[in-house]
């Protein structure tokens, strides 16, 4: 391969490229385990990751990747055999679901829509289809990562308690943490799964668990095995319990960076710039879709992601070419297709730290990989992204982050 200068831009949907200020805050020594310097840090972060979920509860934190967040949360509140609702976003609700069934779970899925966000009034009526109230939790996929749809969460909250339901809601936002508002308590969600490594700016490695009152609760009764996972033994005061061993020290460290430069923007602020970034994005491939080739997967735009855009090839495009292409030769990583979609799209991350800029250069290379591959597309994608964002630079007042 030729030799490449210069910087590779990240634009999948996480991993996502990690600020210097995260890389250097993690480049120093490991200490002792119980050195004040680095338990003062870590004690900071598990209160500072309240205020990015709006709870009160309590934050676990783990060595792993957001399937182990999933598994911490399953094992901690359901025990073999208890029935849970999983509404089918699209590709990871299908692998939270597989997880759940191979923990002896007994899963129903309410079928979905790939093109559109959870059915609130379908989800309302399965639940009280369950008269015995056998269903013990509902999972949701607050950003589903294949499809870049963001779901209502309060919406979803509404129909749980219209249907006078005491299941268990469990929220993944792992894909849109950090990129949407999100107030857990106010929402009535019971148990949040994040992870580091997309809107939260840091490098894949810390799984993430918030537990409210009532999950807290269901945990003291249920049987499910676990050790590494569980929630008691993380809440004694030694610190080393907290994460069942040796914390993973240098991640602690990024993350507490990562934490301070989501404060310093002001959380409004970076869901504003994310925002406009997910606009702009829109643009361009309702430029590029007027040649017929390629077209938002999202169909209604207030379900659309603002961390994620999933794009839809036509017949006789090859995504997965297209994907590395658009890497090998334009320098700019995208996402591939998941799931159903496998061939069938490509994704354009745009979350965690990304200015206008950065999202010029990853929309650019896109244009670029379309007219190499002889693709039909129509021209102008960039400029109206880039028109998109001046217009909103101009309109509204600053300072702007993006
Ligand atoms: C919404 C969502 N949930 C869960 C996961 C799984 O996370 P991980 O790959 O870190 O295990 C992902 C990964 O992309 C995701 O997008």
């Amino acid at each position: 391969m030729a030799t490449k200068r210069g910087r590779k831009f990240l634009n999948t949907p996480g991993p996502t490229h990690v600020p210097d200020r995260v890389m250097n805050a993690m480049h120093q020594p490991t200490l002792d385990l119980s050195d004040p310097e680095f338990l003062d840090v870590s004690m900071s972060c598990f209160l500072d990751m309240k205020k990015v979920f709006n709870t009160e509860g309590e934050i676990f934190l783990y060595s792993s990747n957001g399937h182990g967040a999933w598994e911490a949360a399953l094992t901690n509140v359901f025990s073999p055999g208890d029935k849970i609702l999983v509404p089918e976003t699209g590709n990871f609700s299908n692998a939270w679901a597989n997880m759940a069934k191979a923990l002896m779970l007994e899963v129903e899925t309410l079928p979905g829509n790939w093109r559109r966000a959870i059915d609130i009034e379908a989800l309302e009526e399965h639940l009280k289809k369950d008269t015995k109230k056998e269903i013990k939790g509902i999972l949701i996929i607050h950003t589903e990562t294949a499809t870049g749809i963001t779901n209502d969460l309060p919406a979803i909250r509404s129909a749980i308690d219209s249907a006078d339901h005491p299941g268990l809601l469990i929220v993944d936002t792992v894909a849109a943490a950090g990129t949407v508002d999100y107030r857990m308590d106010e929402w009535g969600i019971d148990v949040t799964v994040g992870a580091s490594q997309k809107g939260l700016m840091m490098p894949p490695g810390i799984g993430i668990v918030a537990a409210g009152e009532k999950a807290l609760s269901a945990t003291k009764e249920t049987t499910m095995p676990r050790l590494y996972w569980d929630w008691k033994t993380r809440l004694e005061a030694e610190h080393y319990r907290k994460f069942c061993g040796t914390a993973p020290q240098l991640m602690v460290f990024g993350m507490r960076e990562a934490l301070n430069m989501l404060f310093e923007e002001g959380l409004e602020n970076v869901f504003e710039r994310h925002r406009v970034l997910a606009a702009a994005t829109h643009a361009a491939v309702e430029v590029w879709g007027q040649a017929g080739t390629l077209s938002l997967n999202a169909v209604e735009p207030k379900e659309r992601s603002n961390g994620v855009t999933t794009i839809l090839t036509s017949d006789g495009i090859d995504a997965g070419q297209f994907r590395d292409i658009c890497r090998d030769e334009m320098m700019v990583g995208l996402g591939g297709g998941l799931g159903d979609l496998n061939g069938k799209a490509f994704r354009i991350g745009h979350m965690g730290d990304i200015n206008a800029p950065m999202l010029y250069a990853a929309l650019s290379a896109v244009e670029s990989t379309l007219g190499y591959l002889n693709i039909k597309y129509a021209s102008g994608g960039v400029t109206a992204a880039i028109e998109y964002i001046t217009n909103v630079k101009k309109n509204e007042t600053g300072p702007f982050s993006f």
